[in-house]
């Protein structure tokens, strides 16, 4: 199943590596950048979406690995959760120049293969990270009200149907608001706290890169 499922997740870094197609294809080029793909479990119960990866991931290949993870790995630790036991992965998978918002056509070309991502990995909980990735999931599972906001939804449960079944989506503050903000980490802290009860990582996997 295990093998199965990374098979599948090579066929999507292997369509991003050539996506030929998109706009962000050249960019990623003439900087030697990677596409960033997503790491961790691939039998994860959770999934972490962010929106997409700025310049260390892109210079690596790694979701979160710059000031953003670092926070992302703290508030992991302090409900015992480790890389390891989750899945991250993000909206787009190439950098926009400048770390400038995602564009329409950019989603468009990319969310195929989030999609693809989340019926492979079939997350019980999918944690969405920042204003963005909380609007198109929601949006997604048919679960987004006209104009809610993330201040209204951070740290809820959402229950959404998927293709493989019921899932729980936990909005959350995306961690680059907790590196200068000390009052958005406590909420941040207490959001993390809903994932307790859904963390039950009956056999940590080894950490995968894609
Ligand atoms: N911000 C994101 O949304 N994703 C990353 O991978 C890094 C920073």
């Amino acid at each position: 199943m295990s093998t199965d499922r990374s098979e599948q997740l090579r066929a999507i870094r292997d369509a991003v590596v050539n996506l030929k197609q998109s706009p962000l294809y050249e960019y990623r080029r003439n900087n030697r950048y990677f596409p960033v793909i997503g790491q961790g479990d691939h039998n994860a119960d959770i999934m972490f979406i962010g929106e997409a990866p700025g310049k260390n991931e892109a210079e690596t290949g790694r979701p979160f690995c710059g000031a953003s993870g670092r926070v992302l790995d703290e508030l992991l630790a302090l409900i015992d959760l480790r890389r390891e036991d989750v899945y991250v992965t993000n909206i787009l998978k190439d950098r926009p120049p400048n770390n400038r918002d995602p564009l329409k056509n950019e989603i468009e070309l990319y969310t195929p293969f989030l999609e693809r991502q989340i019926e492979i990995i079939q997350p019980k909980v999918i944690a969405t990270l920042g204003r963005f990735a909380m609007e198109f999931i929601l949006r997604r599972f048919g679960a987004y009200q006209a104009n809610q906001k993330i201040s209204q939804l951070h740290g809820t449960i959402i229950k959404v149907r998927t293709g493989y079944g019921r899932a729980s989506v936990v909005p959350l503050f995306h961690p680059a608001a907790a590196l200068y903000n000390a009052n958005q980490r406590e909420t941040m802290v207490e959001d993390f706290q809903v994932l307790k009860q859904f963390d039950a990582p009956a056999q940590p996997g080894p950490m995968r890169l894609l």
